[in-house]
């Protein structure tokens, strides 16, 4: 896809493929649409009677052989009641519009929408929206497949009135950070016989050809014993495919210290001896989403240069049954020393995050992120569009959850500072049990990783119900929550 924005093109005077024009409620044309109504004796509007389009949102219609009117087709869309677009029926708007015209082979757009006035949208955030629906609804994962899908045309951005040149900054930061969003989607959709934690660790080398100041250091099984990351290296003792952590190093600001991105990277996550039900079961390719989602945002950092020092690091493991695995019963001393008992092996993200949680301490963080689809709690208590925010600090949470409203990437905060919920993770033989199959599950794993974040300041993103969503039935991943995190650097450049 090409995007670029024009000032003002008048649709009579160029052979144009197809032009967005966006009418109101009521037959109210926009500013264009009279215009073109106009040249064209009235046609526009009498089409539109005939047909009882008046505006409302989302109805459309394509009209081609406009009279005295070169462009060879229209697509009319409706937007509602002329100053009462949104944000959110502005996505509304543009969903459809798209849907439509990806119908089509259509070589140019000249889109129209980008010029109406919406009261909680700011030119850079429509453009920044647009492209980042445009992208999302075009994307497949053809890979494996015979046919593949490629949607492609031009997309001129047309802005009439406007002196604000936010648009240069909101196209090159819309293109750079939707091809991160697509290489975190491509990299999760891929099935768990292909992306195994070494596939992780080769794509996260891979980072340091393209890019001067990225290095990479992989931590293997070896590394693993020494240190003493017993809990991790327990989830992973069933598999055959060995766990490796990779921790990438993106430095551009040496004054400061570093800001932590962690993605939990389970590639495939059968629940251990504590197996999963099959229904869905392939799902669990996508347990490794965090990691995927640190890793595009490590291309988009690296790809703007962005003056932060950031360390993203992707814990890849599987957690599988076998004669080897870890079991429901063991006591495991983790990296921090803590005992856990472990009362189910399915809990496992949070006993390969901890030992990572303890071992970063070294690198003593400004901020720590970590993003994990740690629970089904979450789901059943965010469900599938916001994810669950959990933090030891209110001042980074604040900044995450301004970062997630600008970004339209949303977190709920969950609180973790209650006595009783720790009191859910009591053991009668060790420090902690690493699940309570309780109540709050959501919570409760996050009061986990919190007993490992005493040092620094921690926030954990729980994307259990926003890292893969559905079409037609069938999984997808989503590549969320990027927008949030690179907005959160936006703010802390500024
Ligand atoms: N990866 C799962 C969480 C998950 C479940 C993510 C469904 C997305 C959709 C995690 O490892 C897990 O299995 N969690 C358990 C924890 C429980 C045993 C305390 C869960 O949520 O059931
Ligand atoms: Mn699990
Ligand atoms: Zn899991």
């Amino acid at each position: 896809m090409e995007y670029t924005v024009n000032k003002i093109v008048f649709p009579n005077k160029n052979p144009l493929d197809c032009i967005v024009l966006p009418i109101y409620e009521k037959y109210k044309l926009s500013k264009i649409a009279k215009k073109i109504n106009i040249i064209s004796n009235n046609y526009i509007l009498n089409i539109l009677k005939e047909n009882n389009i008046e505006g409302k949102i989302n109805q459309n219609i394509i009209l081609y052989r406009i009279p005295n009117i070169l462009c060879k087709r229209i697509f009319i869309i409706g937007c509602g009641i002329k100053n009462k677009i949104n944000r959110n029926k502005n996505k509304l708007i543009i969903n459809n519009t798209i849907n439509i015209l990806k119908k089509y082979s259509f070589k140019e757009v000249n889109w129209y929408l980008t010029d109406l006035k919406i009261y909680d949208l700011n030119l850079y955030w429509n453009i920044r929206d647009t492209i980042y629906l445009i992208e999302h609804n075009i994307y497949s994962f053809h890979k494996f497949k015979k046919n593949k899908y490629f949607f492609k045309t031009k997309i001129k951005f047309i802005i009439t009135n406007n002196n604000d040149d936010t648009y240069h900054d909101a196209i090159t930061h819309a293109k750079i950070i939707n091809l991160g969003i697509k290489k975190a989607k491509d990299l999760a959709n891929l099935p768990p016989n292909i992306c195994t934690p070494k596939y992780l660790s080769k794509k996260a080398k891979e980072l340091t050809k393209k890019y001067q100041n990225i290095n990479v250091k992989i931590i293997n099984i070896k590394n693993m014993k020494k240190l003493g990351m017993n809990t991790y290296l327990s989830v992973s003792r069933g598999a055959k495919n060995k766990p490796f952590i990779s921790i990438i190093k993106y430095n551009n600001n040496y004054k400061s210290k570093p800001i932590i991105l962690l993605g939990k990277g389970i590639t495939f996550d059968s629940g251990g001896l504590s197996l999963k039900p099959s229904n869905n079961m392939e799902e669990m390719k996508y347990d490794m989403c965090g990691a995927a989602a640190v890793y595009g945002s490590l291309h988009i950092i690296a790809e703007l240069q962005l003056p932060v020092n950031v360390i993203g690091i992707l814990a890849g493991c599987e957690n599988m049954p076998d004669g080897n695995s870890y079991r429901p019963g063991d006591i495991i001393k983790t990296l921090s020393g803590i005992n856990v008992e472990i009362t189910n092996t399915d809990a496992e993200g949070r006993l390969i995050l901890c030992d990572i949680l303890t071992y970063i301490e070294k690198y003593n963080p400004k901020y720590v992120i970590d993003i994990a689809t740690l629970t089904g709690a979450c789901v059943v208590a965010l469900g599938t569009n916001i994810s669950g925010l959990m933090s030891n600090s209110s001042k980074l949470s604040n900044k995450i959850i301004k970062a997630s409203l600008e970004a339209d990437d949303r977190v709920w905060k969950l609180p973790i500072d209650d006595i009783n919920y720790f009191n859910q993770l009591k053991s009668n033989s060790a420090d902690l049990i690493n699940s309570s199959n309780h109540i709050a599950g959501a919570i409760t794993a996050a009061c986990f990783l919190s007993k490992f974040t005493k040092k620094y300041n921690w926030v954990h993103i729980d994307i259990a119900g926003t890292a893969w969503y559905y079409i037609n039935n069938k999984a997808m991943a989503s590549g969320r929550p990027i927008n949030m995190l690179i907005q959160f650097l936006f703010n802390e450049i500024k």
